[in-house]
């Protein structure tokens, strides 16, 4: 091989694929190690058409003055033994705590349990929401959290009813579940693209694919679903579960469900 036949390296793709693991627990971490709310670390997700942004990973730590007023009203409703889904650092599940509740946090990050402790959550149990009946065990809980945009955790339209069944059997009679999101209709202007692109695969333009990242780690890709409160009425028909209260404020809305049994 002579000098001249040799590809350009410029030209060359990733060497590798990023390491997968706990890349959301390791920048949040990181980010409590900087004193939380001061630090300035970015939580990167990347998107399945290649669109990566950056969000501050200091709002994972922000306190009850500085959340919407839809998520305070939100958080306000929590009672009893509180479910927070995708825990994180724990700045809902705190509030809940510091307003009587039990709460338990759950999470597939390790990282993000380990922080959400360490900020006082007592109770803590890594997995998926899409294990919740195995990790729920016995345990019932008055209300379930699906907050800092987790309602996205539903998954998709087709996973979505299937989730809310097994929430359903993991709460109490007259339990609710309190979650946020976004509507993906008043979505910024760059999301359009990916809603035409979604369509032309049969998918609904909220269903989105992402994975974070931080640094050489990758978490698994996996599916964000955005709808709307009109749409998750509809996909919750069913399930157990009634819409009894939503508020709005431009494109995010925070909404109440309750056990209809
Ligand atoms: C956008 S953050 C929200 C964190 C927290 N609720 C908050 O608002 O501060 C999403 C969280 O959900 C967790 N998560 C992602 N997929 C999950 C799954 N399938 N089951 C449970 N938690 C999950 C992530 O590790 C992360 O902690």
């Amino acid at each position: 091989v002579t000098g001249t036949d040799r590809e350009p390296a410029v030209h060359r793709p990733l060497a590798r694929e990023p390491r997968q693991g706990d890349a959301f627990g390791q920048m949040l971490l990181q980010a409590y190690a900087d004193g939380g709310a001061e630090s300035a670390e970015s939580e990167i997700v990347e998107r399945d058409d290649g669109l990566v942004v950056a969000l501050p990973g200091a709002a994972y730590f922000a306190p009850p003055d500085s959340w919407s007023p839809p998520v305070r009203w939100a958080v306000a409703q929590a009672r009893g033994r509180v479910l927070d889904v995708g825990v994180g650092a724990g700045r809902y599940a705190l509030e809940a705590q510091r307003q009587g509740c039990a709460v338990t946090g759950l999470d597939v990050s390790a990282g993000a349990l380990d922080v959400s402790g360490r900020c006082g959550l007592g109770r803590l149990r890594q997995g998926s929401v899409h294990d919740v009946v195995e990790v729920a065990g016995d345990d019932r809980y008055d209300t379930v959290f699906m907050l800092g945009q987790n309602l996205a955790l539903l998954g998709s339209p087709d996973a979505a009813p299937h989730v809310l069944r097994m929430l359903h059997r993991v709460t109490a009679p007259g339990g609710l579940l309190i979650g946020d999101s976004r509507d993906p209709a008043v979505q910024e202007a760059h999301h359009r693209d990916y809603f035409r692109f979604n369509r032309s695969r049969g998918r609904w333009p909220g269903h989105f694919t992402i994975r974070d990242r931080y640094r050489d780690l990758a978490t698994p890709w996996f599916d964000y679903f955005f709808c709307t409160p009109d749409e998750l009425i509809g996909l919750s028909a069913g399930t157990g579960w009634e819409q009894v209260g939503v508020k709005t404020r431009g494109a995010t809305y925070a909404v109440v469900l309750r056990r209809t049994d």
